[in-house]
């Protein structure tokens, strides 16, 4: 499931980032690089890509609880 377009960024990447680092966006940002060009991805209602970052976060968040 692609979360960004532009750095080929995958779902599982941000899950496994949030395991590693928390759900503070910036930092989920700097980790995996999803989200850093043209930032469509930083909004829920992208349609560049299947799951939006702040969505990939919170799912995350969630499957980890
Ligand atoms: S789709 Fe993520 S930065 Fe462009």
């Amino acid at each position: 499931m692609q979360v960004c377009n532009c750095n080929d960024v995958e779902y599982d990447e941000i899950k496994d980032a949030v395991a590693k680092h928390g759900s503070d966006i910036e930092i989920i940002k700097e980790e995996t690089s999803a989200g850093t060009a043209c930032e469509c991805c930083l909004e829920e209602d992208c349609d560049m890509v299947d799951l939006p970052l702040p969505l990939a976060i919170k799912k995350a968040v969630e499957e980890l609880a």
